[in-house]
């Protein structure tokens, strides 16, 4: 049986880092779908459509090629042809990312993407409504989150290492703006899933997180 593993959960809970290293001791895939979102979002930004304008964006997405490669540093982005891995990841695109998953056909064609490419492999996935839309059937489902604080000293961190200049006031509320966002939207809003698994990495290293995951999966997989 294919398996697919489910994680949710609010900006700067550190999905992708532990989706990444949690996929990568399973021997499967790691399918971040929020960078689907971004090159949407970036797209949006650098042909100059307003992310307000839902049918502009809409439209904008029906006709752009998103696509996804699995190479040896983690997932590539591309939109037509194009590698946008390394353009998606500043502040700009992750509003415009949010902005534009709120519109209900931009929702459709990302999750019409997600599944097929979840039916073709083994993956791990994380995004915002993996549990509840697009993979209802997860082999385990999990909501992983931390404190609004705590999320944000993290994303601060590493936003340090990458030499940007954000205050922690900055980040935190960028963070808290993000989510209010994400979870008031009408469309598929963030929310844990009856089934998940509540996750709260608040206290706990990366590593017992990772730990988790795996445990949870392995009682999900074998009962
Ligand atoms: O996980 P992320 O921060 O890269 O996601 C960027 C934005 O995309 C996020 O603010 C909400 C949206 N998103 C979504 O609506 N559904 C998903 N499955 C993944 C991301």
């Amino acid at each position: 049986m294919r398996l697919n593993i489910a994680i949710d959960g609010p900006v700067g809970a550190g999905k992708s880092s532990i989706a990444d290293e949690a996929a990568r001791r399973l021997g499967i895939l790691h399918l971040d779908t929020g960078a689907m979102y971004r090159a949407l979002g970036l797209t949006a930004l650098r042909k100059g459509v307003s992310t307000e304008d839902e049918a502009a964006v809409t439209n904008l997405c029906r006709h752009l090629n998103i696509a996804v490669s699995h190479e040896k540093d983690g997932q590539h982005t591309f939109v037509d042809g194009e590698d946008v891995t390394g353009l998606i990841r500043t502040p700009e695109v992750s509003m415009a990312a949010s902005s534009v998953s709120r519109y209900t056909d931009v929702r459709k064609e990302m999750v019409r993407l997600q599944q097929k490419l979840a039916a073709e492999t083994d993956m791990l996935v994380d995004g915002r409504d993996i549990c509840t839309t697009v993979l209802p059937n997860a082999t385990a489902k999990i909501f992983l989150t931390a404190s609004p604080e705590e999320r944000a000293r993290r994303r601060w961190l590493e936003m340090q290492a990458k030499g940007q200049t954000e205050t922690y006031e900055q980040v935190l509320e960028e963070l808290k703006k993000r989510d209010e966002q994400d979870m008031n939207r009408l469309v598929e809003p963030l929310r844990q899933a009856e089934d998940a698994v509540l996750l709260d990495s608040t206290h706990l290293s990366f590593e017992q997180v990772v730990d988790r995951v795996l445990e949870i999966v392995e009682e999900k997989r074998h009962g």
